[in-house]
C-alpha cells in the first residue's frame, strides 16, 4: 500500500494505478477509522479494480466552536487496518496541501436548500466545506466512482446534487450504517460519550424504529403524534432534541405522509455529544 502526504506523490502513484487498472474507487474519511468506514472500503474493493482512501480532518467543515481540535486521530492505526484491508492508496494531505491560501478564502461550494435543512440549520456553513473538499479531492483524484455511508444520508443526497449539478465524471455509491449489537450507529464521535451516555444512545435508533412502525402500521397515527411521542422518549431518556423529521429523499422537503420515497432523519445531543441516525422508508 502506499502513502502520500502530498500531490505530487499521489499523481505519481496514481498514473502508475491507471496504467494498470480500469476502475479506480475513492473512500474519503476523516480518519478514526472503525468497521464502518472499512465496510465501506470492502465496498470499494469489491466494486474497483483499486481502491484510495484520503483521511483528512477538514477544517473547513468544522465551525469554530465544534471540536476540530479534538477530532480522534489515530493515523498509524487507520493505516495498518487499510493495509491490512488491501486498499492500494492511501491520501494523507495537510491543510495547506488542500488549501494553499487557507479555508477561509478559498472558493466555496454551496448545494442551495438540500444543504440549508436539518443539519445545515444546526451547522451552518458545515456542508459547504463538505462539498468543498469533496469537490477539490475529486479534482485531484480524479476516481471513477466514490462511496458515502447511508449514516451521514443528508450529506450523500447533497454530494449527489453537487454531482449531478456540476455534471463531474464520478460515479456515488452508498454503503448501509454499520451498527454496534445494541443498534448505535457506528461514528467517530461515539466515543465521546461517557459510560452512562453510551448506554442511553441506542435509544436514538430504537426511538425512530419505533416511530416508523406508528406511521406504517395499517391504523397508522399521524406523524405529528408519532413525532411527539418520539421526542418526548428521547428527552425522558436524557437527549436534547435538536430534530426528528420526516423528509422526502427527493428534495429533503417536510412531509407528513409516506407517499413518496422518504426518511425519518434525527440529531440529538447527549451532553456535548451530538448523534445523528436516519431511517429510509421507500415506497417498493
Ligand atoms: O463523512 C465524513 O467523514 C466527511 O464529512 C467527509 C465526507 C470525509 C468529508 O470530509
Amino acid at each position: 500500500m502506499n502513502v502520500a502526504s502530498d500531490i505530487g506523490l499521489l499523481h505519481e502513484f496514481i498514473a502508475s494505478l491507471r496504467g494498470r487498472v480500469a476502475r479506480i474507487a475513492f473512500v474519503p474519511t476523516m480518519g478514526n477509522l472503525h468497521n464502518g468506514h472499512l465496510a465501506l472500503v470492502n465496498q470499494a474493493l469489491e466494486t474497483a479494480d483499486a481502491v484510495i482512501v484520503s483521511i483528512f480532518v477538514n477544517p473547513t467543515q468544522f465551525a469554530a466552536h465544534e471540536d476540530l481540535d479534538t477530532y480522534p486521530r489515530t493515523l498509524e492505526a487507520d493505516l495498518t487496518a487499510l493495509e491490512s484491508a488491501g486498499v492500494d492508496l492511501v491520501f494523507t494531505p495537510t491543510a495547506s496541501e488542500i488549501y494553499p491560501e487557507g479555508g477561509e478564502v478559498h472558493t466555496k461550494i454551496h448545494v442551495p436548500k438540500l444543504g440549508d435543512e436539518l443539519c445545515g440549520k444546526d451547522r451552518p456553513g458545515h456542508f459547504d466545506g463538505v462539498c468543498t473538499v469533496i469537490y477539490r479531492l475529486f479534482q485531484i483524484i480524479t476516481p471513477d466512482l466514490a462511496i458515502f455511508g447511508e449514516k451521514d444520508l443528508q450529506q450523500l443526497l447533497i454530494l449527489e446534487k453537487m454531482v449531478s449539478d456540476l455534471s463531474l465524471p464520478v460515479e456515488i455509491q452508498s454503503g448501509a450504517t454499520h451498527r454496534a449489537e445494541d443498534g448505535l450507529a457506528l461514528s467517530s464521535r461515539n466515543q465521546y460519550l461517557s459510560q452512562s451516555e453510551r448506554a442511553i444512545a441506542p435509544t436514538l435508533w430504537q426511538t425512530l424504529q419505533q416511530c416508523v412502525r406508528a406511521i406504517s402500521e395499517p391504523t397508522a397515527e399521524p406523524f405529528q403524534s408519532a413525532q411527539l411521542s418520539a421526542c418526548r422518549s428521547l428527552e425522558e431518556a436524557g437527549f436534547t432534541v435538536d430534530y426528528l423529521e420526516l423528509r422526502t429523499l427527493s428534495a429533503l422537503s417536510q412531509t407528513d405522509s409516506l407517499i413518496e420515497d422518504c426518511a425519518l432523519f434525527a440529531a440529538a445531543r447527549l451532553g456535548t455529544t451530538r448523534l445523528i441516525d436516519n431511517i429510509q422508508i421507500r415506497r417498493n
